[in-house]
């Protein structure tokens, strides 16, 4: 048997533009995701349609500043990234072109795309409150306006303002807040810090479980790979750590997404659709979500993931998500304001 190292990484950056777009059966597919699942997402997809898929992987802001250079040029036909707050930066920069199609309008609700089809929602992830188990009970703190509350000053821990996850966060706290109340809102957040905001979420949990800090927010994503890791010393951290959804009292807890759009320039178009449409299936739809330990988008496709059904069902905030990418330089503002860091 030969085993073939799959080095598709660098084997698609020496494809030509040529190449790429000589007829319809290739899709040009640029990602900021990459999981285990990846491999039966892609090739049920060929399967399926015939179309080859040429993955062109690199971190998010890498990705976006690659179309960028690439212009008009650019072979992609459809760009996969997280958060609506940088699918919403992508559509700043012109970079997609709408999509009509009525099977997506369908399927994937109304709040986890673009109301003019620039780009869809395919997998759901929430920002939830997380705490140590031995000092915070969950009742204690049951949403996100809790955490300005003066009983945890010197309590919390919270990353960057800068950071996407957060911006987001607070784009949905000026639509339901106003800009005054958000704003004191995070004055109170950054009074209760712990210590100065640094790492990534994963790292605001360790801190958690480290007694650094009692409280914090991350996606749930974070949590469950902790809980799922392979190595025993991670899974003792996820061990200590509750996770609670916020605001299930009222207007239920802030979500995002992971989506794709379907480039301007796309060379491959017709096959950049199909993709989509094959996203929103039912077994894509597992796959897309399982792979990073997030939701379905699809009512009635359930997550098969150990974590996410302990966490069970709850209340999701119905903001449509592109609200949180129009309302993200007055979120930075609010968070240079109040010195966030
Ligand atoms: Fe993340």
């Amino acid at each position: 048997m030969t085993v073939i190292k799959k080095t598709f990484v660098v084997s698609a950056l020496l494809f030509s533009a040529a190449t790429f777009a000589q007829d319809n059966k290739v899709l040009n597919l640029y990602s900021s995701r990459h999981y285990q699942t990846d491999e039966a997402l892609y090739a049920n997809f060929t399967k399926q349609t015939g179309i080859k898929v040429n993955r062109i992987e690199a971190g998010e802001d890498a990705l976006l500043e690659r179309i960028r250079n690439e212009g008009e040029r650019s072979p992609a036909d459809v760009l996969v990234t997280v958060d609506a707050g940088r699918l919403w930066r992508a559509q700043q920069l012109g970079f997609f072109q709408p999509v009509k199609s009525a099977l997506l309008d369908a399927r994937i609700p109304a709040s986890y795309r673009e109301p003019g089809g620039q780009w869809f929602g395919f997998s759901l992830r929430a920002r939830v409150i997380a705490y140590n188990k031995a000092r915070v009970k969950a009742a204690e703190i049951p949403t996100y306006e809790s955490l300005a509350e003066p009983k945890w000053q010197g309590r919390v821990c919270m990353r960057s303002s800068t950071n996407i996850y957060n911006l987001s966060l607070m784009g949905a706290m000026i639509d339901h807040l106003g800009e005054a109340k958000a704003e004191q809102w995070a004055r109170g957040v950054k009074a209760n810090l712990a210590r100065e905001p640094k790492g990534g979420d994963t790292d605001q949990l360790k801190s958690v479980a480290a007694g650094e800090c009692d409280v914090t927010i991350s996606n749930q994503y974070y949590y469950a790979r902790l809980l799922r890791s392979a190595k025993p010393e991670e899974r003792g951290i996820g061990e200590k750590i509750g996770v609670l959804f916020p605001n299930q009292a009222d207007r239920g807890t802030h979500v995002n997404i992971s989506g794709a759009g379907v480039m301007k320039n796309a060379p491959n178009r017709e096959a950049a659709v199909k993709f989509l449409e094959y996203l929103a299936g039912d077994e894509a739809q597992r796959y897309f979500a399982e792979g990073n330990n997030e939701w379905p988008v699809v009512a009635g496709v359930k997550p098969d993931n150990p974590v996410l059904k302990m966490l069970g069902e709850f209340r999701q905030d119905s903001l449509n998500v592109a609200v949180l990418g129009r309302n993200q330089p007055g979120s930075q503002k609010i968070y240079d304001r109040v010195a966030w860091k």
